[in-house]
């Protein structure tokens, strides 16, 4: 027996025994932020060689087809495995019946065989939803105040076709519309697309951090209303599983659950009870306040980003979309 010790704690477990080294903490570590966790979602911006700040995302910008192709290839060049592409269409091109989706020659689709032709390696990834092109900014068909679901899918279903012909090689339904996977699936199948993967946004809030989106895309200021009739209540997880259980039927490759950090116990949840591929979206208004704290001297930006993303793998996220990504894997570069 030893003798007790003045001043010592008869402790069997010291937790701290881990963590007083480098290497011992790295042994211990249980999670790992990597660059292949990596999404990068870029706004796109008709015109040439041009680079637009977003006021409310200090960093980021609109690109031109031109420059998007710049990003492209800088994306594989840091060995991030996919980008997702978001228009700020002309406005005048914005009407009712959100035509410009349909368009072959739209932004997004000259910008995806740009891309395409300049990183065909890289994965492509297209957002459905309406709201880049409605007068109204909502992401369906609207009529008597009310967004119409089914008239939504089916156009949907044509937009999905439309980006799958330039070459996208992930469709995202973003709109939160009911029955647009399976549709999507069916309407892709039937035109020989089965090898496009579907990423359904299935659990997808109606939540205040999007506003710096869609000062992005240009719709913050033409929104009517809310989307509080198809996002859903933020105050639900339930409702969340039966969401992804339902995608994953119609056919869902990859669920996503959006916004991120807010909603880890919902990306925990879905991860967890499916086990099916999950991604997280850190979006628009989650950046922004780090960006803002960083800007102000209040917070680290880089060790604020890193926390927050391995935050992300920690609740079961396999990968994340993040305005940060170029930032992440460039600092992930230089801790190696
Ligand atoms: C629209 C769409 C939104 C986002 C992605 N797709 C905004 C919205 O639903 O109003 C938000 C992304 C972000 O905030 O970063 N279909």
């Amino acid at each position: 027996m030893n003798a007790p010790q003045p001043n010592k704690l008869d402790l069997t477990q010291r937790h701290r025994r881990n963590r007083k080294t480098d290497w011992a903490r790295r042994l211990v570590r249980e999670h790992v932020l990597t660059v292949s966790d990596l999404i990068w979602p870029i706004f796109l911006v008709e015109g040439e060689n041009l680079r637009q700040p977003v006021a409310s995302m200090p960093g980021v910008e609109r690109l031109s087809v031109d420059a998007a192709v710049r990003a492209a290839v800088e994306a594989v060049e840091l060995g991030i495995p996919a980008i997702a592409l978001f228009p700020n269409t002309d406005p005048a091109l914005r009407n009712e019946q959100a035509s410009e989706a349909l368009n072959p020659d739209n932004l997004v689709c000259r910008a995806c065989r740009a891309i395409k032709a300049a990183a065909p390696g890289l994965g492509l990834i297209t957002d459905v939803a309406l709201d880049p092109y409605t007068s109204h900014g909502h992401d369906g068909l609207l009529l008597d105040g009310e967004i119409l679901n089914d008239e939504t899918v089916f156009v949907l279903v044509q937009q999905a076709l439309n980006q799958a012909r330039a070459g996208a090689d992930v469709i995202a339904p973003s709109d939160m519309m009911d029955g647009r996977i399976g549709a999507i699936r069916a309407g892709l199948d039937a035109q020989h697309f089965d090898r496009v993967q579907i990423l359904a946004y299935a659990v997808k809030y109606a939540s205040a951090f999007y506003g710096p989106f869609r000062d992005a895309v240009g719709t913050g200021a033409i929104l009517t209303g809310d989307k509080r009739t198809y996002q859903m209540d933020p105050a639900n997880t339930n409702e969340a599983l039966r969401e992804a259980a339902q995608d994953l039927k119609e056919g869902a490759d990859i669920l996503m659950v959006k916004p991120g950090l807010p909603y880890l116990d919902v990306i925990y949840r879905v991860k967890q009870k499916f086990g099916a591929p999950t991604f997280a979206y850190q979006v628009s208004g989650e950046y922004a306040m780090i960006m803002a704290a960083a800007n102000n001297g209040w917070i680290d930006a880089d060790k604020t980003m890193l926390e927050s993303l391995l935050c992300f793998k920690r609740a079961g996220a396999d990968a994340i979309l993040t305005y940060f990504a170029p930032r992440v894997a460039k600092t992930l570069k230089d801790l190696i």
